[in-house]
C-alpha cells in the first residue's frame, strides 16, 4: 500500500505549492514536503520519497538526491528525539569529539544509532552555524551553546523524564 499524507499536511503542502512555485515547478517546496513525509512516516522510507515525488510531480531521482544530502532527513527509522553534536571545524578545536563521546558513554549507543527504547537518537552533526559559541550541539530543537562533556549527564536524565520534539517547518 503507498503511503499519503494526512489532509492537515496536503493542505500545507498545497498552500506552499500555490505560494512557491516557480513556473509551475513545485521543486522549491520539496525540503517542507520531506519534512512533513518525515513527521508523518517516522523517516523517509522509498515509499515516503515516492509520495512527495507524486505530491510535486517531480523526478524520484531528485527528491531522493535532497533527501540523502541533507543530515536532518532520516532514512532508517530514528530515536524520538534527536542530539546533534557538531564536530566541525570550529567545535572540532573546542572540544567536540569529546562531547560527542560523552554522550555516546552516556546513552550506550555509536553515533548514528538511536537508544534500544526508540527514545534518543544520536547524530554526529556538521556546522550547525553557531561556531562563536562552539562547540555546541542541537537536542531536539533546543540549542546547547558552549557545550561541555559534563553537561551532558544532566541534559539525557532530562530527556529521559521530558523527550523534546523535532523541529517543525511549517
Ligand atoms: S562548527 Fe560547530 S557550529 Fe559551526
Amino acid at each position: 500500500m503507498s503511503l499519503e499524507f494526512s489532509a492537515d499536511a496536503q493542505k500545507k503542502i498545497a498552500a506552499m505549492c500555490e505560494r512557491y512555485s516557480v513556473s509551475g515547478s513545485k521543486q522549491p517546496v520539496v525540503m517542507a514536503a520531506l519534512h512533513l513525509a518525515q513527521k508523518e512516516h517516522g523517516h523517509l522510507s522509498d515509499d515516503a520519497l515516492r509520495l512527495v515525488a507524486r505530491t510535486l510531480d517531480l523526478p524520484y531521482a531528485h527528491v531522493y538526491g535532497v533527501a540523502t544530502f541533507y543530515t536532518m532527513y532520516r532514512r532508517e527509522p530514528a530515536g524520538r528525539t534527536t542530539i546533534r553534536m557538531c564536530t566541525n571545524i570550529s567545535c572540532m578545536l573546542r572540544g567536540g569529539y569529546d562531547v560527542l563521546a560523552a554522550f555516546e558513554q552516556k546513552l550506550g549507543v555509536k553515533h548514528g544509532d538511536s537508544t534500544p527504547d526508540g527514545k534518543l537518537h544520536l547524530v554526529e552533526e556538521e556546522c550547525i552555524a553557531a561556531c562563536a559559541n562552539a562547540p555546541c550541539a542541537v537536542v531536539g530543537t533546543k540549542y546547547y551553546l558552549d557545550i561541555t562533556t559534563d553537561q551532558v549527564g544532566r541534559i539525557i536524565d532530562e530527556l529521559k523524564t521530558s523527550p523534546r520534539p523535532e523541529s517543525e517547518v511549517v
